[in-house]
């Protein structure tokens, strides 16, 4: 065992003397230790380095404090406007079955003569999570309920891995699940800027009818239509803020699936989408159950 570290600094370099050498690097931290005693006062400071292997004497200097570089302080990002609508007109004042029953006779768009079924929204009424999506596709205009295709199932795995049930009808467990247009466009088109519009209105009362404590927004066209907002991409992740209820805007379950044969990106977007679910998931105070 050594000794005290100023005995083994001499026994270190008597070897090396004893080995042709005539000169000597030692660290500040050792000839602080060899010429002032013990550098206790250092405990993080490394003192003993048995190979010095320096290119050339370097004069022994006093250890300097280390100074900590201190972080800039960053300004903070500016908060984006919320957004403040009450529904008006023929939907305001409207309870769940007078609603659904406008929106069965609603003619405002062409979409209605295409359809097959009314898509008008599904789940708990009285959830504290409402998911919106863009509008329904072949299975939801066949079924007449929102996400039961494909897409449809994988948001049905998000939602039971944040713990909730969407066919739950238990505020606590459930959710309530709408879209932007509730007719199917043709081929699964996006919506037309007019059809939005003249459709928003029934989403708008079912959140607040719903009055829920989050919203997740599945992709771009809810993000646009709802929030008019643009850039799925930078907005996702980030809380917005509709009639003082927290929004957060994800990918929708759909791009995910363009994913699926390449597994690396699958995980990496799906990744993406979790964080922000659990985001949702700490607000809401849910727990991802041990079996998912
Ligand atoms: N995609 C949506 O945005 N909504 C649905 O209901 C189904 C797929």
């Amino acid at each position: 065992m050594p000794g005290t570290i100023a005995q083994e600094l001499l026994r270190i370099l008597a070897a090396q003397k004893a080995s042709g050498k005539t000169c000597a690097w030692i660290s500040p931290q050792n000839a602080q230790a060899f010429f002032y005693g013990n550098p206790a006062r250092q405990p993080q400071q490394p003192v003993l380095q048995s190979q010095p292997q320096p290119p050339s004497p370097k004069p022994v200097a006093k250890p300097r404090p280390i100074v900590q570089p201190q972080p800039v302080a960053q300004p903070p990002a500016p908060k984006p406007e919320p957004v403040k609508i009450v529904p008006t007109g023929l939907v305001a004042n409207l309870d769940w079955t007078e609603l659904e029953a406008a929106a069965l006779a609603c003619k405002a768009c062409p979409l209605y003569a295409g359809r097959k079924n009314l898509t008008f929204g599904c789940g708990c009424k009285q959830s504290k999570l409402m998911f919106i999506g863009e509008g329904p596709g072949e299975e939801e205009d066949r079924q007449g309920k929102p996400f039961v295709g494909r897409a449809g199932q994988l948001l049905t795995k998000m939602i039971a891995a944040m713990g909730l049930d969407r066919e739950s009808q238990d505020p606590e467990k459930g959710c309530y699940i709408a879209n932007i247009i509730k007719c199917r466009p043709p081929g699964n088109r996006n919506p037309s800027i007019e059809e939005g519009k003249a459709c928003i209105q029934f989403l708008h009362r079912q959140i607040q009818l719903v009055n829920p404590k989050a919203i997740i927004l599945l992709g771009a066209v809810p993000l646009n239509f709802l929030m008019g907002k643009r850039g799925i991409t930078q907005a996702r992740g980030n809380w917005l803020e509709y009639n003082g209820i927290p929004v957060m805007p994800t990918f929708h379950p759909a791009y995910l699936l363009r994913f699926e044969k390449s597994e690396d990106r699958f995980v990496q977007e799906k990744r993406k989408v979790w964080s922000d679910l659990q985001q949702v998931m700490a607000l809401l105070n849910l727990k991802r159950p041990q079996t998912t």
